[in-house]
């Protein structure tokens, strides 16, 4: 049985068996304490040498940290043991005696990530894919209830959807080829057959920047709308979010607690959120007593400063056109901005979704890449879809690390993924 099930459901007196790896053990003679972890948590397991098999009591002597091991015994209130039972063992298999694990108290953040494949057994890193889990869960039931429909874009691609400084290119046989930034282009050519798609894939960016909240392999998760326009996108955008997180507060309520997140505060996520135009931040930012001018982008700092306050996202709409890519809609009324709009997470957490309504204008979009000396190329079939009974429709992009950085509120962007790729890292 799990561990978290011998807790909810388990009856002191009766037996059960468990499985899992050694958490920590100490022996005081005649009897050995080891507690177990499996992947729902931790249980002590007391191994006396009057009530196992002697070669059962031996093996529990020798048996260090992470080896793996089959218990059977009586469940018993104990409140030494974690919370506050324990099994008494009537026997003790050990599956596979571990060597000196090279993982103990207080290492150094390089030695953790050198060692990732073995720090991922952490409670940390198990509460956090836990909860990452069940913010992707949440995201699936409601794409499904909103009739979206899951679909596979592909990862290799001929050209950049969020523009060439950030592209890691490979070779394709005799062509070249790119990691793909984004499934936007794919996303939009597949919601002119089923009208609202999303996808889940892994994205790369070349960035060389170290920061706190880029990797350069992360997971997005993006949707296209047909006939929907930049307000709608928001409004899915908003609902979706809180789909999310209201499920991981539901299931994941225990771990996000240990994560030091208070499930109060998750609960404060509900539609709709404030929206701002990039006008109105810039004023609010010289308020605060920032120094910035219209047309300039937003750093990490500014932000934060435009939700650190706040426990809500906050949409920031209309940017500049200077400052986003080719293909958002033109804003009629205020040209100088797209339709568009970038999600900011609460508490200074920074963008999570980025998203726009998007140019449907054949001549616009040629333009745009001309002045941008875009190769004409291997847009092509992007520019096709404009010819061919092309509709309003728009779309997002979610940085799913982002979204559980902040959920789980997680100092930096690598503890969001197990094996995080950063531009000093790509091992393990
Ligand atoms: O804002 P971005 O660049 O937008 C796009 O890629 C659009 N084509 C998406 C779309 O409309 N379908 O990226 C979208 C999101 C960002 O808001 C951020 O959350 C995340 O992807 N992101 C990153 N996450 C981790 N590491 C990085 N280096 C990231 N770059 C972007
Ligand atoms: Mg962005």
């Amino acid at each position: 049985m799990h561990i978290k099930d011998i807790f909810t459901r388990g009856r002191e007196g009766e037996e059960y068996a468990l499985r899992g790896w050694i958490y920590r053990t100490r022996s005081s003679g005649s009897i050995v304490f080891t507690v177990l972890r499996d992947a729902t948590g931790i249980m002590q397991c007391t191994v006396k040498k009057s009530s196992v098999p002697p070669e059962d009591f031996e093996s529990a002597e020798k048996a260090l940290v992470e080896s793996a091991v089959e218990c059977r015994g009586i469940l018993r209130k104990d409140m030494r043991g974690p919370g506050g039972m324990e099994i008494q063992a009537t026997s003790f298999h050990v599956i596979s005696f571990a060597e000196p694990f090279p993982i103990t108290a207080s290492q150094s953040e390089p030695f953790l990530l050198e060692n990732r494949h073995l720090w991922v057994r952490s409670r940390e890193q198990n509460a956090v894919m836990k909860v990452k889990e069940a913010l992707l869960r949440g995201a699936r039931e409601w794409f499904r209830e909103h009739e979206f429909y899951e679909v596979t874009p592909p990862v290799l691609t001929t050209n950049a959807c969020e523009g060439g400084t950030t592209l890691f290119s490979l070779k394709y046989f005799d062509e070249q080829a790119y990691l793909s930034q984004s499934a936007q282009f794919y996303l939009e050519a597949l919601c002119m057959s089923l009208e609202l798609v999303y996808a889940l894939t892994p994205s790369f960016r070349a960035e060389k920047s170290r920061t706190p909240r880029h990797l350069t392999e992360y997971w997005h998760l993006e949707g296209e709308e047909a006939f929907v326009d930049n307000e709608g996108n928001m409004k899915i955008q908003e609902e979706l979010i809180s789909a999310m997180v209201a499920e991981a507060v539901r299931s994941r309520g225990e771990e996000l607690e240990f994560l030091g997140r208070k499930k109060e505060e998750l609960k404060e996520i509900e539609p709709p959120f404030e929206k701002i135009t990039y006008d109105e931040a810039i004023q609010h930012l010289r308020e605060k007593g920032r120094e910035i001018s219209w047309g300039d982008d937003f750093g990490a700092e500014e932000e934060r400063m435009l939700t650190q306050d706040s426990l809500r996202p906050l949409f920031v709409k209309n940017y500049p056109k200077q400052l986003k890519p080719f293909y958002m809609k033109d804003n009629e009324e205020d040209p100088r901005t797209y339709k568009c709009a970038d999600l900011l997470a609460p508490e200074g957490y920074g963008e999570i979704i980025g998203g726009s309504e998007r140019e449907t204008d054949y001549k616009k979009l040629v333009e745009r890449m001309n002045a941008q000396g875009l190769p004409f190329e291997p847009y092509r079939w992007y520019l096709d879809l404009r010819k061919y009974g092309s509709v309003q429709h728009s779309g997002f992009g979610l940085g799913v690390e982002r979204v559980v950085r902040w959920v789980c509120k997680l100092e930096h962007i690598r503890d969001a993924i197990p094996f995080p790729r950063t531009p000093s890292r790509i091992y393990p």
